[in-house]
């Protein structure tokens, strides 16, 4: 099939035929083909005088500047494992001759969902309705939506019968995909819809944008095995999967080569890292081959799970230089009947434990969680469980969520959903116990002083700079933007409660 774009011209069986069949070079061989795509159209639009009206006198030249040929916009839900992801996606469509806008009216708006609670969804469906009033306007515009909404078929179901207007669906399993996706809707007008189930495969080496210069997030590990019966996860994210260590390590030793100081390693239980590779390696283990990169020099992790959190991890961040003072120990109720029913595989005597040997060992650590209120079969005793591990733990914050059927999870069948006027009043009383012991805590460093990775310019105070502790609190000080990614000495004046006011050290 020939395809006829201004004076340029293609065959894309001959394309489809030449690509590679290995990754990473097939997807980069995708995003050539798609910026010659692009470019095409961008030049039959300037000769028409089409893209000047589109992209505006600033638009073009900020086009021209980038070397792109057509603008994109991921908007990104969920956890960090999806903002990480949208990196990922930032870059392959970089590659691909894009370039990024921060509003939605760009030739490609891409969704990238979450499905852990209901609102995230409800968010989701909020947007289309914005975003198809822009698309009526730029009927050549793209829509795509991927994330761990697509892994749920009723959802996709959905958007191929009510909105018709998106162009793109894929799910978590293949967003190394993107190019090829584009190139195939660009070259035949169909609406593209794939979705894996699940894979074993991990693509290395792909293009990523990242957020900041100065700390990134990396994957040691994708899916998650646990199936808590609240959780959806598990279903949208697919079984465990670790990195080979060395792939990690090697992608660190290039970030600090490239000024990143801070790294965080993400997985959805990384306590358990390692354990399915072939050559199995604890996570103890590779922190401590973390620790030996020159020029990190700060190391977080997330998320914990309290099940597997070992004794030779708290060993490794008591001697550590680098690993920070915070640990997010997510314990989700303090009922260890609830616990049960939640499959945490933990009781309330061992979370409490845990706490404590944590806090022998290292002091002065931050603890911040998670927790779910009104569980189906959450009585007022249970409740007053949480209340109680929320007192003896004293967090320096938690997040704390309303339990939300997840249908496809074991406890949306549970008996004895707890009703919504109760639920509400539990959250109540549990947000007030919470943000009472945080403003006690938080403020235990006031008047010394700490290491602080500046981060950004204050955008409330001129002259301001906003950076982070160690244990994760937020400082703001008199500072310029050249201060940026550097770690300096910071005397914390004031406690505001969840976050300090301070003064550089000089
Ligand atoms: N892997 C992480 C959590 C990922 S989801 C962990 O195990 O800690 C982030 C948080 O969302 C969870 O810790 C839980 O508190 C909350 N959450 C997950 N499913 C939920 C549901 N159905 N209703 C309410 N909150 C939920
Ligand atoms: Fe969900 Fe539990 Fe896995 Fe966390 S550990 S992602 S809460 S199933
Ligand atoms: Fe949401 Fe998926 Fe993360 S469901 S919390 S974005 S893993």
């Amino acid at each position: 099939m020939t395809i006829k774009i201004g004076d340029f011209e293609f065959d894309r069986d001959r394309i489809l035929e030449s690509a590679p069949a290995a990754e990473p070079q097939r997807q980069l061989y995708f995003c050539a083909r798609v910026r010659e795509i692009l470019k095409a159209r961008f030049e039959r639009d300037l000769s028409s005088g089409e893209a000047l009206l589109r992209y505006g006198k600033e638009g073009l030249q900020a086009l021209e500047e980038e070397g792109a040929y057509a603008t994109f916009h991921i908007e990104t839900y969920g956890c960090q494992m999806n903002a990480k992801d949208s990196e990922k996606l930032s870059g392959l469509l970089i590659q691909s001759g894009f370039r990024e806008t921060e509003t939605e009216d760009a030739d490609f708006v891409l969704y990238n969902t979450c499905t852990v609670r209901e609102n995230a969804n409800q968010k989701v469906y909020g947007h289309l309705g914005y975003v198809h009033s822009l698309k009526k306007k730029h009927p050549s515009m793209l829509v795509g939506i991927c994330g761990c909404m697509m892994q749920e078929p009723e959802e996709v179901e959905k958007i191929r019968k009510s909105y018709r207007f998106v162009d793109i669906i894929f799910g978590t399993h293949n967003i190394f995909k993107l190019a090829e996706l584009l190139f195939d809707r660009l070259t035949t007008g169909r609406m593209e819809v794939d979705v894996w189930e699940g894979t074993s495969e991990i693509v290395e080496d792909l293009p990523a944008e990242r957020k900041y210069s100065f700390k990134s997030g990396i994957n040691i590990m994708f899916g998650c095995n646990n199936f808590c019966s609240y959780c959806i996860v598990p279903y949208v994210r697919g079984r465990e999967r670790s990195r080979e260590p060395e792939d990690i390590l090697a992608e660190i030793r290039k970030l600090a080569s490239e000024g990143v100081v801070e790294v965080m390693l993400l997985g959805q239980n990384v306590n358990s890292y390692g354990k399915t590779l072939s050559m199995p390696i604890s996570f103890a283990k590779l922190l401590r081959r973390v620790e030996e990169i020159d020029g990190i020099e700060r190391i977080r992790f997330m998320t914990s799970h309290p099940k597997d959190l070992s004794d030779e991890l708290i060993q490794v961040m008591k001697d550590s230089k680098k690993i920070c003072r915070h640990l997010h120990l997510p314990v989700q109720s303090g009922s260890t009947e609830i616990l049960k029913k939640m499959n945490r595989r933990y009781t309330k005597e061992q979370y409490l434990a845990l706490v404590d040997r944590i806090k022998t060992a290292i002091p002065d650590i931050s603890l911040t969680t998670d927790i779910i209120v009104g569980f189906p079969g959450e009585t007022e005793e249970d409740f007053q469980d949480t209340l109680d591990v929320v007192r003896k733990v004293r967090y320096d914050s938690a997040f704390t969520f309303i339990y939300s059927k997840r249908s496809g999870t074991p406890a949306a069948a549970m008996e004895n959903q707890v009703p919504e006027e109760i639920v509400k009043d539990r959250f109540d009383r549990l947000l007030r116990e919470v943000q009472q012991i945080a403003a006690e805590v938080c403020g235990r460093d006031v008047h010394t002083v700490q290491k602080v990775l500046v981060e950004e310019k204050n955008s409330h105070m001129d002259g301001y700079v906003t950076g982070r502790m160690s244990n994760n609190t937020l400082v703001h000080f008199p500072g310029d933007e050249s201060l940026i990614g550097s770690i300096i000495d910071v005397y914390l004046e004031e406690s505001k409660g969840f976050y300090y006011m301070g003064r550089q050290e000089v």
